[in-house]
């Protein structure tokens, strides 16, 4: 996940030392894009997930909300293996169904089970026990799930579309990909679509543990932004608040988003980044998802203007922001963590003297171990804090 997957390794460990000590979460921010439609709110997330996968494009596309829950599994994780019986027989039973089989999907199955990475895959809630290995079926299936629920009429549902994507390269946390902010309703739409609309995304953002990208195209006025105008009904003071401006790359000549992007314009304390998603030309040529974040560095170091602040440009960088704002909340969490450990072990303790000590001897030293192994955290976690802080210099 761009570069989240610093973070997997630690994060992990801590999971794993969390898990030993019946402690259950992390409880890290959820992260949900916000912003008018087709302003490039799908574009981002699949490429903060480095993965193609989401129904992008002109026009009303994300129609249910999706809960994106990423977890992270290890690349030897016995979860990987244990499936294989049930996926060959899955592909067997697609064989044999050929006649609903495109031939590109006849040429991609025929190719052998070899070629499929396994490592990779995807789960929804409304299928269980299926695993999407291929990411172009998981996209069929999120149309199809909407349009099963939200018809095929430019409807929208409040129910949401869940799905599960496990990988070695991500790490766990959930994002929200949500419909767009409309004005005027259009097919099977309801008069008060917007109403509706801002009520379904606020049932999100309300919560205080969201992370809210609020999404704004760089070719329409700031002042406008129904984005940063919803996050500030629940995120007055902007601290939870990413504003990311969008198609930087479609701003009409002589104009420039420097303004913005330096806060000089609109305050958030987690500031503003511009990016340059693929167009749609870029989706009709299958530009890949690395093939874009090239393209879209070297639109911001070339840039006559934006060269200066190339750093600070970026998925690539919305990537290391967003790194930094969970480093700083597992950190938060360091000193309620180790508080509850600390009273694990008083339990064990006199657990101990009950028991006069015999056989539960491996208990102690478990319960030490876990405390010895959090300081090292601890110490480790503030000091890749400080250096991500330079590197993103708030
Ligand atoms: P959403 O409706 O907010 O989820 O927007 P999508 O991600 O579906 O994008 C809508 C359309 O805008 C698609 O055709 C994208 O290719 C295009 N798009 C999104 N971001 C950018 C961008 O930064 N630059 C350009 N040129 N096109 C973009
Ligand atoms: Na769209
Ligand atoms: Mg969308």
């Amino acid at each position: 996940m761009a570069s989240l997957e610093d973070l997997i390794p630690t994060a992990n460990k801590l999971q794993d030392v969390m898990y030993d000590a019946g402690i259950d979460t992390l409880d890290l921010p959820v992260l949900a894009v916000i912003g008018s439609q087709s302003s490039g709110k799908s574009s981002i997330l699949e490429t903060l997930v480095g993965k193609d996968f989401l129904p992008r494009g002109t026009g009303i596309v994300t129609r249910r909300p999706l809960v994106l829950q990423l977890n992270n599994v290890a690349p030897n994780s016995p979860l990987i293996k244990e499936h294989h019986g049930e996926f060959e027989s899955s592909v067997t039973q697609a064989n044999d169904n050929t006649s609903e089989l495109t031939l590109e999907d006849h040429l991609r199955k025929n190719q052998g089970f070899e070629s499929v990475d396994r490592s990779e895959w995807g789960e929804f809630l409304h299928l269980p026990g299926r695993r999407f290995y291929d990411f172009a079926e998981i996209r069929n299936e999120i149309q199809n799930e909407t349009a099963r629920i939200a018809g095929k009429n430019k409807g929208i549902s409040r129910i949401p579309i869940n799905l599960k994507v496990y990988s070695p390269r991500v790490l766990n946390l959930t994002l929200v990909d949500l419909p767009g902010i409309t004005k005027v309703p259009i097919g099977e739409q309801p008069a008060d679509i917007e109403r509706q609309i801002k009520n379904l995304i606020l049932e999100y953002v309300a919560k205080p543990n969201c992370i809210i990208l609020a999404v704004s195209p760089a070719n329409v006025d700031l002042v406008n932004s129904e984005s940063l105008k919803l996050a500030r009904e629940v995120d007055p003071h902007g601290r939870r608040t990413i504003g990311v401006i969008t198609k930087m790359d479609l701003m009409d000549g002589g104009t420039n988003a420097l303004d913005i992007l330096s806060g000089k314009l609109y305050p958030l304390k987690l500031g503003f980044v511009g990016v340059v998603n693929r167009s749609q030309q870029d989706i009709q040529s299958n530009i890949s998802v690395e093939e874009a974040l090239d393209n879209e560095e070297a639109f911001f170091v070339r840039h006559p203007v934006y060269r200066t602040i190339s750093t600070r440009c970026g998925t690539r960088y919305l990537a290391k922001l967003l790194n930094h704002i969970l480093l700083n909340h597992i950190r938060d969490k360091l000193p309620d963590i180790k508080a509850r450990l600390n009273t694990l072990i008083g339990q064990t303790e006199q657990e101990l003297q009950t028991y006069g000590g015999t056989g539960a001897i491996t208990k102690e030293n478990r319960a030490g171990l876990v405390l010895q192994l959090m300081n090292k955290f601890a110490a480790r976690f503030v000091s890749s804090i400080e250096g991500t802080s330079t590197d993103i210099g708030t």
